[in-house]
């Protein structure tokens, strides 16, 4: 897809992945939706950043597991951005979750924003993209789709969704619509995370260090101007360390 000229929306793009991808989109010449829940004074950053860029960018603000809120938010953007045709699904969870202490509030909320959210942008975006007849819906997994991470039980189940999802959804939205999947390994560190701790995942990445979110930008850029030819994949971005 030629991106100048065209819009895309990413969830989850106030900071650290969700951030790197909208400004990568804009370096390319795409025109801006930032999606954000808690973190205002970040998107502001990116809208400011992206229009530095040449492109217009505005903010929306939404809690991606309600329903009528992400279809309000799809009715703002698509009023300004009527050429919207790429919905990066970035915006997610991540904390432990093993299986004795999981409970059923915690499962839910968990799959709610990683995999019901995912379905829901998506929903509404195809809609709009049919009538465009074109677009582009790139779905942040994780290489936890393929394997599971000890200890993060739903959080691995919801991303395994992630992937099926792309799969059903690259069925039934062809030919118009391609819908991909970008997985990123280890990227940004949990807060939390100790330097032992660092050290230790950095030693199983064949790359020899963790990814940066450009590198996961650069991926999903890939399947936003690549050919049309390709839906339905999932790329992992991981160093390889899916190899181990
Ligand atoms: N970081 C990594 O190493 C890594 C590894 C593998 C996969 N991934 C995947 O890559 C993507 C981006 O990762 P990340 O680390 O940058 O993500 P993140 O910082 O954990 O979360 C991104 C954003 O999601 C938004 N969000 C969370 N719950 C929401 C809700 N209920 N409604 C609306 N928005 C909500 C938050 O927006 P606000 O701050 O505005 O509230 C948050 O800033 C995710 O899909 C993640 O699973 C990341």
């Amino acid at each position: 897809m030629e991106p100048r000229g065209r819009a895309a929306l990413v969830t989850g793009a106030g900071k650290r992945v969700g951030r790197a991808i909208a400004l990568e989109l804009a370096r390319r010449g795409m025109d801006l939706a930032i999606h954000y829940n808690s973190s205002e004074g970040a998107a502001d950053e990116v809208v400011e950043q992206a229009r530095q860029l040449g492109v217009r960018a505005a903010k929306y603000r939404a809690e991606l597991t309600d329903e009528h809120a992400v279809n309000a938010m799809f009715d703002a953007v698509t009023t300004n951005f009527p050429e919207l045709a790429v919905l990066v699904n970035s915006a997610a969870v991540f904390f432990p979750t093993p299986l004795d202490k999981l409970d059923g509030a915690t499962w839910d909320s968990v799959l709610d924003v990683n995999l019901k959210a995912y379905w829901l942008c998506a929903r509404r975006a195809a809609q709009h993209m049919r009538a465009l007849g074109r677009g582009k819906i790139v779905n942040i997994g994780c290489v936890s789709s393929k394997r599971p991470w000890a200890g993060y039980l739903a959080y691995s189940v919801s991303k395994a969704g992630v992937m099926m999802l792309t799969e059903c959804l690259a069925l039934e939205l062809a030919p118009a619509i391609q819908v991909n999947c970008v997985a990123p390994g280890t990227v940004v560190f949990a807060e939390q995370a100790s330097e032992a701790r660092k050290t230790q995942i950095r030693a199983q990445i064949p790359a020899g260090r963790e990814g940066d979110p450009q590198d996961i930008a650069d991926a999903v850029a890939f399947f936003v101007t690549g050919p049309d030819y390709v839906t339905g994949q999932f790329l992992a971005a991981d160093g390889g360390r899916g190899l181990k």
